[in-house]
């Protein structure tokens, strides 16, 4: 068992009606707020009427980025960065998914380093001081609102970089579940896809930790399990929406992972599909995961396996072990395919091979669960066409 340093320094103000804190909270910050938001979710929900009231109620000078694209660009990082620059900005208020948190993440460091915003993901270059963030989430999925880590995309050079920064860390978050009602099925879907991948990533893990983490774990994927079909089914069951919710925001806020260090493994996978092909984060995963999962199903890992198909999907702890862990896949598989009725393949998206070896080269891992070389990433790509 590893030490480690419990420390979450996010203020949630969670459930309905909070906005009304949302002038205060700004402008403990400052005058000048940068607005970041994506393509018009929005405007369409009116979000944004609500918003703009309360920050001018509180006399605030508002400055304004639209267009952040789900997978964002670094573009839209260097164009922040500089209206943050030129305008004196004191605050930056993020008001959307996880794309437009994480452009705003890098927004509110790119405004004091003087080269340029890539090399704070590419190059993993200092962060000395960034501006304060504040955030209103909308979609239920990488708990960027609470974490503090952002991902950013460079589409020309075909990489898709995280980066991990205490500074980074939005100061406050406005957790409203009635703001997720719009979100469509699809993107709830992958939403849910996306928190249950966080907490794989941190659960699959050999070495051994507080045991009551991994209780807390299989609750927050029993509760993604129940929640998501009824938040799909009924997209204003507020239950619903607010237990996807705050699963999404403790399933990457640090909490979980308790001493366990270890890399990753679907994520910097996922990460070169969506830097190649651009598609949805939580679907890559989906598609991925049951793969990976069969790949390093194993005599070391056989017994986590079983833990998770039986804490999880209640297979009978009776059976054979192997059968008890493939059948766990397999309920994993039927919830994400079709409960959530995810696209199971990659050839339906229109991806082949030709980039694998490429990609592959990127996400190999060698300190994941099980140490994952480019050859092993490649085998799995191949398993997901
Ligand atoms: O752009 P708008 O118009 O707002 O529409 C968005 C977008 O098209 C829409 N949407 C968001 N809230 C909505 C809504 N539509 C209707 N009603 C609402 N209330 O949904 C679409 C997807 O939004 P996006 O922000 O891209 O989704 P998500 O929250 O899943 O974020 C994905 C990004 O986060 C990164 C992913 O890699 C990806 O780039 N991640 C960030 C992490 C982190 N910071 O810790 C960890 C994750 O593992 C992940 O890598
Ligand atoms: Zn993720």
């Amino acid at each position: 068992m590893n030490n480690f340093i419990y420390n979450i320094p996010t203020k949630v103000y969670f459930g309905e009606n909070q906005l009304g804190n949302l002038g205060k909270e700004v402008s403990s910050f400052g005058k000048r707020v940068l607005l970041v938001y994506g393509g018009g979710s929005i405007k369409k929900s009116g979000l944004y009427k609500r918003v703009i009231q309360e920050l001018m109620r509180v006399g605030e000078e508002i400055y304004e980025l639209s267009g952040v694209d789900p997978n964002p660009r670094i573009e839209s990082v260097r164009t922040g960065a500089k209206i943050c620059q030129d305008r004196m900005i004191d605050v930056v208020l993020a008001v959307g998914g996880g794309s437009v948190i994480d452009c705003s993440k890098f927004i509110a460091a790119a405004t004091f380093y003087d080269g340029d915003a890539w090399d704070l993901s590419s190059k993993d270059v200092e962060i000395t001081k960034c501006l304060p963030i504040v955030t209103i989430l909308t979609l239920s999925a990488t708990g960027s609102e609470m974490d503090d880590c952002g991902v950013i995309s460079n589409l020309k050079t075909h990489d898709k970089i995280g980066r991990h920064h205490k500074l980074m860390q939005p100061k406050v978050s406005f957790l409203d579940p009635t703001l997720t009602y719009t979100v469509n099925a699809y993107q709830t879907a992958c939403g849910a896809a996306d928190i249950l991948s966080h907490i794989f990533e941190v659960y699959f893990n050999l070495n051994k930790d507080i045991e009551m983490l991994d209780g807390f774990m299989e609750a927050m994927m029993k509760t993604v399990i129940k929640f998501a079909p009824i938040a799909i089914a009924e997209p204003t069951n507020y239950e619903a929406r607010a237990n996807l919710m705050w699963a999404s925001s403790w399933a990457i806020n640090g909490f979980i992972v308790g001493g366990k260090k270890q890399a990753w493994s679907c994520h910097p996978m996922e990460h070169q599909l969506s830097a190649v092909y651009d598609i949805t984060h939580g679907l890559g995963l989906a598609i991925l995961t049951p793969r990976w999962m069969r790949y390093y199903l194993n005599n070391k890992t056989l017994d986590k396996f079983c833990q998770f198909a039986i804490n999880v999907f209640d297979v009978n702890k009776d059976l054979p072990k192997m059968e008890i862990a493939l059948k766990g896949i397999d309920r994993l598989e039927d919830f994400l395919f079709g409960s959530l009725n995810l696209t199971k393949r990659l050839s339906v998206l229109g991806i082949d091979d030709s980039h694998f070896k490429e990609m592959a080269k990127k996400a190999a891992t060698p300190n994941a669960f099980q140490p994952m070389t480019a050859a092993d990433v490649e085998n799995i790509y191949r398993l997901c066409l």
